[in-house]
């Protein structure tokens, strides 16, 4: 029979759906549609099923990330749902990112991941498509180069690992282990429980199983409305993980039709309910950076979401998840008490439930088909009980040292201290002095380390959590003020001032000319963090230092495009060339 795709009278439209879009330049249209056809066949498709709308499926598996392990399970379930509802469904690979296996930093490579995302979704002929992801770096990765391709998306998350065992007591990555290598190196526990340790933190794939970054994202994701309520918090070993893939599926289908875009469906609402549940989570600060690099992707809020718009949200929100590391429990218990659903109808008060879903429907439609948790559990507080009253995460907007800052402030206990700085110019540096027996430090003393943020470190280690000099260790010394321009781990705590701006490397900045002996002050019911030292004497420092940045100068391949475009912590660590206030963003390049 004749098939009238190759009636050359017949035009082929520029916004066609499925095999029809984004055609390559193979001279004609009608010879590339021709020529698409012919190979996509090869696999064994019929004219039918190529006639589908077609779902993609972002394939991150990797033999090194075994936060992704389940991945070929999920694809297998989503393909189910998008087949039952009358889609084709096309996986294909992009980059996968693991926390362990992502040297040098996984920050690094984040937005590497996101340019590989993007421009998939923009090269194959995909009318809607979903990510798979969970690790830390890759859902957002993913949520940047989705806004930025803005064809429908859908997320769903590889979910969190289940908690292990030791003597008895529940353990799991990634808050336990930090806190027994702590003993380890204290002498408290020895080589044998250690060892049994490591056996135990990450007893099943999946995601790390406390409230750190993966998780925080993936809680971000439901509140941003890009994947169903349910779907946060149900263990990667689960068969409910299966159900909620199938389910992605057929949603999928749903937004093939409706046409539902990321940059239709996100709007201001979406962000400030982000930036809410964040609050309320006692949130990875990690998640910060993504949120302000997931916002500035967004041509019609790009700019308008910043840290003062997170520090309005504090004030506004209390702490009510008690999960590590600002809390008691695992993920496994915040999806008993009933996840997400149970966390929005409690937080309902303060959230723009007119936000749209990837349903199409409002967040407060979609809430209102989960019944309201009524059991009785001590997992998610109610508003009249928080764990903390408010401000979870404080960003520090005043004073001469913190351009901007973060800290946890559900994770430590210090709200004011003034001490005199030890200055660290380099993680090696901190490396050879910190346990150094001369080392000229007290209990009041401000650690501070430069040379770990964006530019400085490579991508921002999570290396903040300076360690306390083992002769305090050793006087019971459990905490001091620390201050970098880097990152810790969505699971650490401690009173940790972090993603300081401008960074140390930057020579307009303040952090970098902080010496030995000045005085620092942190003051966090003002957002203040400042450093007692005359400007006049600032700018002579930074005179002596010499003013021209050499970002990246000599560096070839990624990390030379990595050193000179990468922006401040405060917009989010992407490059500029990526924001859509950035070259050509502001008209949002056509997919
Ligand atoms: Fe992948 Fe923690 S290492 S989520
Ligand atoms: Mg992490």
């Amino acid at each position: 029979s004749v098939n009238p795709d190759y009636d050359l009278s017949t035009p082929i439209d520029a916004n066609a759906t499925g095999l029809r879009q984004k055609l390559p330049g193979y001279g004609d249209a009608h010879f590339s549609l021709f020529m698409r056809k012919l190979f996509i066949k090869a696999l064994g498709y019929s004219e039918d099923a190529l006639s589908r709308p077609i779902i993609g499926i972002v394939n991150t598996y990797s033999a090194f990330n075994p936060c992704h392990s389940n991945v070929p399970q999920l694809i297998d379930a989503v393909k189910r749902g998008v087949q039952l509802s009358g889609g084709l469904a096309m996986d294909f690979p992009t980059i996968s990112l693991h926390e362990s296996f992502s040297s040098p930093t996984s920050m690094y490579l984040r937005n590497l991941m996101s340019m590989d995302t993007e421009e998939m979704i923009r090269a194959q002929p995909v009318d809607a498509v979903v990510l798979i992801g969970g690790c830390d770096k890759t859902t957002p990765a993913q949520l940047m180069g989705g806004i930025s391709a803005n064809k429908p998306i859908i997320h769903l998350v590889t979910g969190p690992m289940m908690p292990g065992n030791h003597k008895g007591v529940r353990i799991g990555a990634c808050t336990d282990c930090r806190s027994n290598w702590a003993k380890f190196r204290a002498g408290t526990i020895d080589i044998e429980d250690i060892s049994a340790l490591n056996e135990e933190l990450a007893p099943t794939g999946g995601t790390c199983g406390v409230m750190g970054t993966a998780s925080t994202m993936a809680c971000l994701l439901v509140a941003l409305g890009l994947m169903p309520l349910h779907s946060a918090t149900a263990p990667a070993v689960s068969s409910a993980r299966l159900r909620i893939a199938e389910q992605t599926g057929t949603h999928a289908v749903s937004l093939a039709r409706s046409r539902l875009a990321p940059q239709t469906l996100l709007t201001r609402a979406s962000f400030l309910n982000a930036l809410t549940v964040l609050q309320s989570l006692g949130g990875s600060t990690n998640a910060v950076l993504h949120l302000l690099a997931i916002a500035n992707r967004h041509p019609a809020l790009a700019g308008t979401i910043t840290l003062s718009t997170l520090a309005a949200i504090g004030r506004a929100t209390p702490l009510l998840v008690d999960l590590k590391p600002s809390g008691a429990g695992y993920m496994t218990d915040f999806h008993a008490a009933g996840g997400m659903p149970a966390l929005l109808h409690t937080l309902a008060p303060l959230l723009d439930l007119s936000a749209l879903t990837i349903t199409g429907e409002t967040l407060g439609a979609a809430l209102s088909t989960f019944r309201q948790g009524t059991f009785p559990q001590d997992v998610i507080h109610p508003l009249t009980n928080p764990l903390h009253p408010s401000s979870s995460l404080t960003p520090l907007l005043h004073g001469n040292l913190g351009g901007t800052a973060l800290l946890k402030t559900s994770a430590c206990a210090t709200r004011y201290h003034r001490g005199r700085a030890v200055v660290f110019h380099s993680a090696s540096d901190l490396a050879a002095r910190i346990d150094d027996p001369d080392l000229d430090v007290d209990r009041d003393s401000v650690l501070v380390l430069t040379h770990i943020g964006p530019v400085g470190g490579q991508g921002m280690p999570e290396a903040g959590v300076i360690p306390i000099p083992r002769k305090l260790a050793r006087q019971g010394v459990v905490d001091m003020v620390r201050v970098s321009d880097g990152r810790v781990s969505g699971t650490a705590g401690g009173t940790v001032v972090v993603h300081v701006s401008p960074e140390g490397a930057d020579p307009k900045g303040v952090l970098g000319v902080v010496r030995d002996g000045d005085w620092v002050v942190l003051d966090v019911g003002r957002g203040w963090l400042g450093v007692e030292v005359e400007e006049g004497e600032l700018e002579r420092r930074r005179g002596e230092r010499g003013k021209e940045w050499e970002r990246g100068r000599g560096e070839r391949g990624y990390r030379g495009l990595f050193l000179r475009e990468v922006n401040g912590a405060e917009e989010g660590v992407d490059f500029g060339f990526l924001t859509a206030g950035g070259p050509g963003g502001g008209e949002g390049r056509t997919a």
